[in-house]
């Protein structure tokens, strides 16, 4: 039996994958290339950094380091501006009342993101006090498919791999939880996430 749920933040709690992509496409635009949604499906789960070489790969365009780390900076203002009107109402289906659910049933919760902007959006959507630990991207230092994330969320809240389930939407994201010996639930498609040990749309499927 569970007693621990990791939840990936981006894509399967909130919808901030527009975002990012709006930030990330201003950046190309001002390239002077189109960045379709399509190449933004290789963002998801990626950390910034990696994010930017994807997006300067897409457009053909190299930049020094010194370079790039202005242009996240750059993105990340972009992105900032439009999270900082997120509220409650961009919650994905399904997500609260799967928190309250696990909660009732006394199971722990953790977050377990890539993001740097994690705990800021989880206040600013209301459901940071449900958490019992918050592991994201300003804690780990290797990205996902790389287990350390859930690993360390799992430890945060006292338990072992084998007492965990990971929720996640990314490729990365469910690699990373089989890595780390969890039982994992896709959200999405088992077109790409069919190696995770069960698949449903969103969490709505769940908390039903
Ligand atoms: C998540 C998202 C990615 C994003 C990454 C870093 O994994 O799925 O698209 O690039 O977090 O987010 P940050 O907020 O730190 O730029
Ligand atoms: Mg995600």
């Amino acid at each position: 039996n569970i007693k621990g749920a990791l939840f990936d933040l981006d894509g399967v709690l909130v919808d901030t994958a527009k975002y990012h992509y709006l930030a990330w496409k201003e950046l190309a635009d001002q390239w002077g290339f189109e960045f379709t949604e399509a190449d933004n499906e290789r963002l998801k789960g990626v950390s910034r950094m990696r994010s930017l070489e994807i997006v300067l790969e897409v457009g053909g365009i190299s930049i020094s380091e010194e370079e790039k780390l202005a242009k996240a900076e750059q993105k990340n203002e972009r992105y900032l501006e439009y999270i900082r009107r997120m509220d409650a109402s961009e919650l994905l289906p399904g997500a609260k009342d799967y928190l309250y659910r696990l909660k009732e049933r006394g199971v722990r919760i953790a977050l377990g993101s890539a993001s740097k902007n994690a705990a800021f959006i989880l206040e600013k959507v209301g459901i940071a006090d449900l958490f019992d630990a918050v592991v994201d991207g300003t804690k780990v230092a290797k990205a996902k498919p790389d287990p350390e994330v859930f690993l360390l969320g799992c430890r945060e809240l006292g338990l072992k791999p084998d007492e965990c389930a990971v929720f996640e939407d990314a490729e990365a994201g469910v690699a990373a939880a089989i890595a780390a010996g969890m039982y994992v639930v896709g959200i999405g498609s088992p077109a790409n996430l069919g190696a995770a040990n069960r698949v449903v749309g969103g969490l709505d499927e769940l908390a039903g």
